[in-house]
């Protein structure tokens, strides 16, 4: 099982992906998970190194080139980490993956939502999901959420309100021509009721797997 949490920057998947991991760890004592993250990977440093380049302000990356370093940083981390979880029978949840190079790239950066799926199917052999949580919220939440939070802004926290609003829209079109995967989520309310909100769904989706199986 191999699932993902996707939404605009501060929109609370970290935070939602932490009280999770307490709570799987109490309550599904006899499954085997994997928590991990885009860009990057958990534990590979070689996606990490990609990770730490496409992310810091000091380099000026050009559109296509920022969409190929984060297939990279993908690609490395379907091979070393995600894959072999999955053969294993592990539950893989993974801190963004596709969705954010269709939304960010593809819409935020101009270069074309289905240009980008195209890469990355190619990259990921068509590779999904099988279910994504979306934190929605307002790009306007979200610029205040990280102007908030006393650090620095990374490369593309520096887009500013219109990319951001590209990349919302990236999103609402990604989801409603694959409704099914999605369990959104209004990244608005109280930390702890999203974080109810998302045990919950959780425990649907594994209750339904045990029924279906
Ligand atoms: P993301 O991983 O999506 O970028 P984070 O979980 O790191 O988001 O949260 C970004 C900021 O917003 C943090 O300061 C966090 O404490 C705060 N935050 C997270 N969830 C909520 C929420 N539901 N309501 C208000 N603030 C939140
Ligand atoms: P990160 O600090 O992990 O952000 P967050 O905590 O919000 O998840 O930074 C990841 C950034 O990289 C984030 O701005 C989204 C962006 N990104 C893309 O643009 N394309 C991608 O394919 C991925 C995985 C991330």
């Amino acid at each position: 099982m191999f699932i993902t949490f996707e939404g605009l920057d501060g929109s609370g998947k970290s935070t939602a992906i932490d009280n999770l991991k307490k709570y799987v760890k109490k309550n599904y004592k006899n499954k085997d998970f994997l928590f991990t993250r885009e860009p990057g990977g958990t534990g590979i440093k070689e996606a990490e190194y990609i990770r730490n380049f496409v992310l810091s302000p000091e380099f000026e990356i050009d559109p296509m080139s920022e969409a190929l370093l984060y297939l990279v940083s993908r690609k490395i981390h379907i091979t070393r980490i995600i894959n072999p979880a999955l053969l294993d029978n592990k539950i893989v949840i993974c801190d963004r993956f596709i969705d954010s190079s269709l939304a960010y790239q593809g819409k935020g950066r101009n270069l074309g939502i289905p240009k980008i799926q195209e890469l990355n199917s190619i990259v990921t052999n068509n590779m999904k999901p099988d279910f994504t949580f979306f934190f929605r919220i307002s790009p306007k939440v979200a610029i205040e959420r990280l102007n908030k939070q006393n650090k620095g802004l990374d490369r593309l926290e520096n887009g500013g309100l219109e990319f951001y609003e590209k990349v919302f829209d990236g999103y609402e079109t990604i989801i409603k021509n694959d409704f099914k995967r999605f369990i959104i989520i209004d990244g608005t309310l109280s930390i702890e009721k999203v974080a109810n909100i998302v045990i919950n769904e959780f425990d649907k989706i594994f209750n339904n797997k045990l029924t279906t199986n």
